[in-house]
């Protein structure tokens, strides 16, 4: 687990399972599919195609598509507008990269 702004908040929060790049992982249930991976340390979901630049979730409301993830092998899937449910399996543009 990474540092998070708001761990406190999360203390007592029911864990969910969910898969992440093929590796099995416990969040908190209340989170987003992007507060999850930012939650598990994955600050970048994909690389810019022209730059290569790490992009990752921004805005968190839907505006700017910088969180697309593939979702239970669903691709393009707005992380920042899916809730967590047990056993969903993500894919980040990173896998095996971060
Ligand atoms: S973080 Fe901006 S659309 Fe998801």
């Amino acid at each position: 687990m990474s540092d998070f702004l708001f761990n406190h908040l999360l203390d007592d929060a029911h864990q969910c399972p969910i898969i992440v790049n093929g590796v099995a992982c416990q969040v908190p249930e209340q989170l987003s599919v992007a507060a999850a991976l930012l939650y598990l340390g994955h600050l970048a979901n994909r690389q810019h195609p022209v730059s290569g630049e790490l992009r990752g979730s921004y805005c968190h409301a839907g505006f700017c598509f910088e969180c697309l993830v593939a979702i239970d092998g669903q691709a393009n899937k707005r992380a920042c507008l899916t809730q967590i449910t047990p056993n969903m399996s993500i894919n980040t543009a990173l896998a095996g990269v971060n």
